[in-house]
């Protein structure tokens, strides 16, 4: 099995628009995206609700985000992954075949090919966890994905994903063409927009590269002035 580095490095010179990173996601980044899916208790225990959890990855990418994830699942948690790369799915696949640390969750795992947009399952997740590269989106879409993501979540559910520090705004007053600075001013009004309402927790990970802020959010309406 190639290495999941020379996966990501290939994937993101072919399809740099939906994969948007050099490298997969540090441990630590991985740690602060799963900080709201706690560790199942040591002896088999019913889970706060009474009902096993419900997790959802969005772009798992060579599944460097999905290992922490599935040390994290009890017996009857489920986790659905949605990727929209085909080669990210492949390898994947085989991770769930071959790699001692996936194999085990084979059964508690669903893996799905396509685009999260189109991702629209009955039940709704207790925790949505995101790798979506969307500072390489319109500022439309972006707001397309967040609106998703709170369907998806529910009023209950945690939505947590990353960007990486300063990047954006550095790029936005950097010389690129004046569309391209539209598009990233957008961007970042849009997710500011987004953080003043849903926004409870922000958590630096320096251990990463480049250093990134993990978001997480929950889609309550904002309480009444
Ligand atoms: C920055 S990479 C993150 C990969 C991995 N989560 C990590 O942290 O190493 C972005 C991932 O999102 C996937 N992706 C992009 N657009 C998507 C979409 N609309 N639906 C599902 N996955 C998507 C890409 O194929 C890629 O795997």
């Amino acid at each position: 099995m190639r290495s999941s580095w020379h996966v990501f490095w290939r994937e993101f010179r072919r399809s740099f628009h939906t994969t948007g990173a050099v490298a997969p996601s540090s441990a630590a980044l991985a740690r602060a995206l799963c900080h709201h899916l706690p560790e199942p208790p040591a002896e088999p225990a019913p889970a706060p609700s009474g009902t096993p959890r419900r997790v959802l990855e969005v772009g798992p990418g060579t599944g460097a985000v999905t290992r922490h994830i599935l040390a994290r699942l009890g017996p009857e948690d489920r986790l659905d992954l949605v990727e929209i790369n085909p080669q990210f799915v492949q390898f994947l696949q085989r991770r769930f075949e071959q790699d001692t640390q996936f194999a085990p969750y084979r059964q508690q795992v669903h893996l799905h090919q396509g685009s999260v947009l189109e991702w629209n399952p009955p039940q709704r997740y207790d925790v949505v966890i995101s790798g979506l590269p969307l500072n390489n989106f319109q500022p439309e879409q972006v707001q397309q994905f967040l609106d998703h993501f709170a369907h998806l979540a529910g009023e209950q559910g945690v939505v947590s994903f990353f960007q990486y520090v300063a990047v954006r705004r550095l790029r936005q007053h950097l010389g690129l063409s004046p569309g391209t600075r539209r598009r990233l001013r957008g961007i970042t009004e849009v997710l500011d927009r987004c953080f003043g309402q849903y926004e409870f927790r922000r958590q630096l990970v320096l251990r990463n590269l480049p250093p990134a802020w993990v978001h997480h959010l929950r889609f309550r309406e904002p309480a009444e002035e």
